[in-house]
């Protein structure tokens, strides 16, 4: 299946191919607040305004443009695109559901089927409606109940089409920033309350698991495959003494594996989703408890290059995640991988050495199954705005021009050619 080689005609030196295992999913995500526009009803543009954020706007209007961007997809060669649905779009008032907005969907994932692109559907990235938000959003203890009641809506509607599915976009990183930070809505900073809606954002995906096999199960059709996206660091010792390997491998096991222990011991887990952007260098000040979570080299010892937001490039962190996954023994799909930058070189070297380490990782036994890149287009940063560009298509925030990178293009002959020169 995997084959690397050096061939020699003629003297012509062609490159070293490395070939990715067969039906191989490729492609790129986005998701519905970053790209759509005026996603009026979500808590997201309640916040934006409250604290003087930059504005979403418009986004990248997408919301009206779909066609066109998937006709773009189509010539990337891209075979699946990640997805998310506005959840305020779908039931903009409380237990008042919107039959347009879920026809604009059917109609956007039927523009993906038409021109042969798998979609992975994610229900929750980061976004909520206004009026959950109003209701103590996921703190409150009925929160998944809400969140199964438009579940159940807008996966009966999308089902036929539809067999991968992503319940919720990372809850570490959702918690983080919204109840421990608070630089996120609803603000909060409190330990219990993010302890409280970490339990609720993994309630909320295993019933969303049962339900959606059930729909299925219901309607005759084939068993879906149905996930969750887990932004994942490689954590790495700055010195390698006794202090930092301890952290690290107590921050491996709490921030990477036990949540995924714990939902595979609910048996609601069909494969693994994977988001990896960076490493985190671990450098403890003292013994201690909060130090040995949270502590990081502020010494400036990282000498690698970084994206535009100033985080590690480190693409090897990509295969030994890869490979700690192995004991899981579940599919994986990397459902996010990429690079804030101006420099599109340098866009084309994060995604080109992410792509052979996670290729050595395959040829060691991990089960990946997809690399999906983030983002297929420029977007809304959330509180950083639109000044960080992660797109393999630019987009021109003044006339909503795309136009294709050159690692875009680079990246489609991968697709392609399911292989990659080195
Ligand atoms: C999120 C995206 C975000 C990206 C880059 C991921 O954690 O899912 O919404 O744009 O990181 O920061």
């Amino acid at each position: 299946m995997f084959f690397v080689g050096i061939f020699c005609f003629f003297n012509v030196i062609i490159l070293p191919m490395i070939n990715f295992p067969r039906n191989f999913l490729w492609g790129a995500a986005t998701s519905a607040y970053q790209v759509e526009g005026d996603n009026t009803n979500s808590d997201w543009w309640v916040w934006e305004k409250e604290k003087g954020l930059p504005q979403s706007g418009k986004a990248c209007r997408h919301y009206e443009l779909f066609r066109e961007d998937f006709d773009l997809v189509k010539t990337l060669n891209h075979n699946c695109h990640r997805l998310s649905i506005e959840w305020s779009r779908i039931e903009p008032v409380e237990g008042k559901f919107s039959a347009p907005e879920i026809k604009h969907y059917q109609d956007v994932i039927a523009a993906l089927k038409e021109r042969g692109i798998e979609p992975l559907v994610t229900l929750h990235h980061f976004t909520n409606p206004a009026w959950f938000a109003k209701l103590g959003d996921w703190q409150n203890k009925d929160a998944s109940i809400y969140f199964l009641r438009y579940v159940d809506k807008i996966v009966n509607a999308l089902a036929k089409d539809v067999r991968y599915w992503v319940t919720i976009n990372e809850p570490t990183v959702h918690v983080y920033y919204s109840y421990i930070f608070g630089t996120w809505p609803p603000g909060v900073k409190s330990a219990s309350s993010a302890g409280r809606v970490m339990k609720n954002l993994l309630k909320g995906h295993v019933k969303a698991y049962r339900l959606i096999h059930k729909i299925y199960k219901s309607k005759g059709l084939n068993r879906p495959m149905v996930g969750f996206a887990h932004n994942m660091q490689d954590y790495v010792p700055c010195k390698n003494n006794l202090k930092n390997k301890l952290a690290v491998y107590i921050r491996n096991k709490f921030f990477n594996l036990d949540i995924i222990y714990s939902v595979l011991g609910k048996r609601a887990l069909d494969f693994i989703g994977v988001n990896y952007y960076s490493r985190s260098l671990v450098e403890l000040k003292k013994w201690g408890f909060k130090n040995l979570i949270l502590d990081c080299c502020e010494g400036g010892h990282s000498a690698l290059k970084k994206n535009s937001m100033g985080w590690d490039i480190y693409p090897q962190g990509l295969k030994h995640i890869l490979l700690g996954l192995k004991v899981f023994k579940k599919p994986i799909i990397i459902l996010e991988n990429g690079i804030c930058t101006e420099d599109d070189g340098l866009r084309w070297a994060f995604i080109r050495d992410h792509l052979k380490y996670m290729h050595e990782a395959i040829s060691l036994g991990a089960n990946v199954i997809g690399y999906v890149h983030w983002s297929l287009m420029d977007n809304f940063e959330w509180d950083k705005g639109f000044v960080p560009r992660f797109g393999l298509i630019e987009v021109d925030y003044v006339n909503y021009q795309r136009k294709i990178r050159e690692s875009a293009k680079k990246f489609a002959e991968v697709c392609k050619t399911n292989s990659l020169s080195i």
